[in-house]
């Protein structure tokens, strides 16, 4: 019954899941992304070459595989073709291996463009992606949204453009002024159409007949709508649970809960960082993990591990196992830090992470401090072969977590980690 897998960010995501969802692909006869759009970027290194993934699921170069995009994933057609373009270089696609769910609803230009102009006149802005994943979630919840299932129907997708150019003078002026981009938009439909498939039917059976499912997390648990640092937050369900509304499958079938941070934390966009480095020690983590995001290019905020924000998402998620992350970057740091709880100026020490912005804001954390270590981690194997300081320091985080850690990540390759 247990053939569900879920591997969810445990922070502001950017955790490095893609090359996890990689590696536990090898078991899984489904990869599923069940929210977010391309917003998010997956970065993999498929023989030596750096690919960068937004949309389709990191597991699509395993053989033997289905890929699939479920009703909770919103989807940019025309950055899709792109991108099965780019992979067709590395592996050969055939509709069965990628499956997307008619469900799914579609990013149009009118939702770029949104996402940009509200952006640009909000007085305290999110500092989005700008891929228009807000404006498309919220015309979902409003009941104005596309459909992919409709949009790869020529008739239905342009009788959906009419309708919303009647209903809404902004949306005909974008019609006329972004006529270039419309273009691409109905050009991508016929490439994407053979790829359009009852997805969630699909997976409930094939769940049904003992198939393995890895259910793919984008963005992580902080960024959560509901549970995370809202409105510093994405518009989706990032959490575990958002696997079962969004494939539309019972809790039942969940056997294991993975959740990936990184060995310290980062931030992308605005928002209340307690733990955020402006020092040496930041510096250090910028550049040595190549802190700049895949999808914008952004330069990420960085800071020492959070316990409190930790142990608050894995409440959210219920994962009992951990996967730590690039813990080579730490290499070549005195001292490493992990906060354990915060100082509020009213609330005095808080260890429950709190559910609003101002109260986060005015956190200052408790640290526990390490020593750091300065000989380079060893890439594999198992984690006694790490110096004596790294692995007191992935002992230290396992307890103040309260979370089991299963492998830990000491570089960009698909082999670089050590199981525990
Ligand atoms: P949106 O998802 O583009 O609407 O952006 C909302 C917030 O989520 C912003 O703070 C973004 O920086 C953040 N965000 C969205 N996708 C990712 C991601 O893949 N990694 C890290 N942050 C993200």
């Amino acid at each position: 019954m247990s053939v569900v897998t879920i591997l969810v960010g445990a922070q502001w995501g950017d955790e490095g899941k893609g090359k996890w969802i990689d590696i536990l692909a090898d078991r899984a006869d489904y990869v599923v992304r069940f929210q977010g759009g391309n917003n998010a970027g997956h970065t993999l290194y498929v023989d030596g070459e750096k690919v960068v993934l937004h949309q389709i699921p990191s597991g699509i170069f395993q053989p033997n595989m289905c890929s699939a995009l479920a009703a909770g994933v919103v989807v940019n057609p025309v950055q899709l073709v792109d991108e099965l373009q780019k992979i067709r270089s590395l592996v050969t696609l055939t509709p069965g291996q990628l499956l997307l769910s008619p469900r799914a609803h579609v990013i149009s230009p009118w939702h770029i463009q949104l996402d940009s102009t509200q952006e640009a006149q909000a007085s305290k802005p999110i500092g989005t992606t700008k891929r228009g994943i807000g404006p498309t979630y919220a015309h979902k919840a409003t009941r104005l949204g596309l459909r992919l299932g409709h949009y790869v129907d020529d008739q239905l997708r342009r009788e959906w453009m009419t309708t919303m150019a009647q209903d809404d003078p902004a949306f005909a002026d974008c019609l006329r002024q972004q006529a270039a981009a419309w273009e691409a938009f109905h050009a991508a439909a016929a490439t994407i159409a053979p790829y359009v498939a009852d997805v969630e039917t699909h997976l409930r059976q094939a769940m049904t007949a003992g198939k393995r499912m890895l259910m793919e997390g984008a963005q992580g648990a902080l960024l959560d709508l509901n549970h995370g640092t809202y409105p510093f937050v994405t518009s989706s369900s990032t959490c575990a649970g958002g696997a079962c509304s969004s494939v539309g499958f019972s809790p039942k079938y969940v056997g294991k809960i993975y959740g990936v941070a990184k060995a310290y934390l980062t931030r992308v966009g605005a928002g209340a960082f307690p733990t955020e480095l402006n020092d040496a020690a930041g510096q250090h983590l910028a550049k040595v993990g190549h802190e700049f995001g895949a999808t914008t290019g952004r330069p990420r905020r960085c800071g020492w591990l959070d316990a409190v924000a930790l142990r608050y998402s894995m409440g959210v998620n219920g994962f009992e196992s951990l996967i730590l992350n690039k813990l080579d970057v730490l290499t070549g740091l005195k001292e490493i830090k992990i906060a354990v709880a915060y100082q509020h100026p009213k609330l005095g020490r808080i260890t429950d992470f709190p559910w609003d912005e101002a109260t986060l804001a005015a956190c200052t954390p408790v640290y526990e401090s390490f020593s750091g270590w300065d000989t380079d981690i060893p890439k594999h194997g198992n984690i006694d072969n790490l110096p004596a300081a790294a692995r007191d320091y992935v002992a230290a985080v396992a307890r103040i977590v309260g979370c089991k850690i299963e492998m830990v990540g000491t570089g960009v390759n698909r082999g670089d980690a050590l199981y525990l």
